[in-house]
């Protein structure tokens, strides 16, 4: 099997950075497909601890290909920030492939990206004011600057000229904080740019599809989650990509036909952070813990994430659209302790019960979860035993737990974590590479 895809079924936050360095060490190359540093992961690598938002996972790992495909959207001052974070703990980024096809997160995205929420004011998105969404408007406007433009002095010469006045122009309409550079400036940047990634700067689907024809190990790796997704989520409250399965075709330039594999990492409770519908969401006290408990606070923007129990309709949703083959159950240990715990097997909606996740924010807005409720079972000390001990010695109610999402989605929940560490999971299949 030599390509894997990592997909989180929920909106984001579902521990794929740590699923991902679980089976990357015998990956050959990971692959970003979309998203941009609105994405965060930690990473530790022999005690160093790095945070990275815009640099693949990968890069850390020496011998490994860190690609970023052409359905990201970078911004190559904040990299720039990161590969500094890498150089200085002694790391190289001699890995690094980017798309000459991926577009450029500029300055002026950023500053249209908090205008834009201004103007939504009730309707605001919440978004993490990174520059997404307007660096994904350009790209579809074809006014967008690509990776590969900077290995081109004309063409930029020619772009700049007409793109820096319009986006001037737009700034000034929406209020937002004027752009001060000119052309001149924004061309020396881009120079900048070229010096310090020029040399990363390829056709990566060339790259990664001439990659599985020798045999190697291709991960897929998914940023936000498949909740987010800007056709299959709860527009208008997500991201500007495709999170979703079809995204790694178009966002990474390969077919169908070479995804074996998808791993849907399924975090055993629910969270979401910015605006948007959530049938599970607990509020009070109850919320409270289940944050605290779970550490749930944003890696990009430090914001506390909404909590919930369980919404299987989400999770059979997310199934549906990016084809599932396994599931990774994360944080289910954060759930000890709890002597009860409901799961969202259905909404009812204006008395209908509802078994599919439906289009209408109103609706899901009306809508009331239907909770199944399985029992809790204790915690325990030492997260290492539990983990040697296996599968079939885990707390008899948790394997419920697991085995009623399995069958729920009819997929087998291969992966079971257990803690932070890359150490803390419990592999059921073992071998995912054969
Ligand atoms: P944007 O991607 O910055 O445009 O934000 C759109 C929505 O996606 C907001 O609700 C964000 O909070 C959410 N979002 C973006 N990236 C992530 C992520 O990595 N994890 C969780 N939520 C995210």
């Amino acid at each position: 099997m030599p390509s894997l895809a990592i997909i989180g079924a929920q909106w984001g936050d579902e521990g794929k950075g740590k699923i991902t360095d679980y089976l990357d060490e015998e990956a050959d190359l990971i692959v970003r497909f979309q998203g941009g540093n609105n994405a965060g992961h930690t990473i530790i690598v022999d005690g160093k601890v790095f945070k990275l938002h815009g640099l693949p996972s990968g890069v850390v790992r020496p011998g490994k290909l860190a690609v970023i495909g052409n359905g990201v959207v970078v911004n190559l001052e904040e990299l720039g920030e990161e590969i500094d974070q890498v150089l200085q703990a002694g790391g190289s980024i001699d890995g690094l492939r980017i798309s000459d096809r991926a577009h450029l997160i500029m300055n002026y995205h950023k500053k249209l990206d908090g205008a834009e929420e201004k103007y939504r004011g009730k309707n605001v998105v919440g978004t993490t004011k990174k520059g997404i969404g307007p660096a994904y408007q350009d790209k579809i406007a074809r006014i967008g600057f690509r990776a590969g433009d900077l290995l081109e002095d004309d063409l930029l010469d020619d772009k700049i000229s007409f793109i820096l006045p319009y986006k001037k122009d737009i700034l000034d309409l929406m209020g937002a904080e004027p752009c001060s550079c000119t052309d001149e400036s924004l061309h020396e940047k881009m120079r900048r740019w070229r010096d310090m990634v020029g040399h990363c700067i390829c056709d990566t689907s060339v790259l990664v599809n001439e990659s599985l024809d020798q045999g190697k190990n291709v991960i897929f790796e998914g940023a936000q989650g498949a909740m987010l997704d800007i056709d299959h989520g709860t527009y208008p409250y997500v991201t500007s990509s495709a999170t979703c399965g079809g995204g790694i075709c178009t966002g990474a330039g390969v077919a169908p036909n070479r995804i074996d594999g998808v791993i849907g990492v399924i975090k055993a409770y629910t969270t979401r952070v910015g605006e948007g519908p959530f049938v599970t969401e607990l509020s009070g006290e109850e919320e409270l813990a289940l944050q605290h408990k779970g550490g749930e606070f944003g890696v990009t923007t430090g914001r506390g994430r909404r909590c919930g129990w369980l919404d299987l309709v989400v999770c059979e949703h997310s199934a549906r659209m990016c084809g599932f083959t396994s599931l990774c159950m994360t944080k289910i240990d954060i759930l000890s302790d709890i002597p009860e715990l409901p799961v969202c097997v259905a909404y009812e909606i204006d008395g209908e019960e509802v078994r599919h996740f439906p289009a209408s924010i109103s609706k899901l807005n009306r809508a009331k979860p239907v909770y199944e409720y399985l029992k809790g079972w204790k915690g325990w000390d030492d997260t290492g035993a539990v983990v040697r001990a296996g599968y079939d010695n885990l707390p008899g109610e948790m394997r419920e737990y697991i085995e009623f999402t399995e069958r729920y989605l009819k997929t087998p929940a291969d992966l079971i974590s257990l803690g932070p560490d890359r150490d803390e999971t419990i592999d059921r299949r073992g071998s995912w590479w054969n």
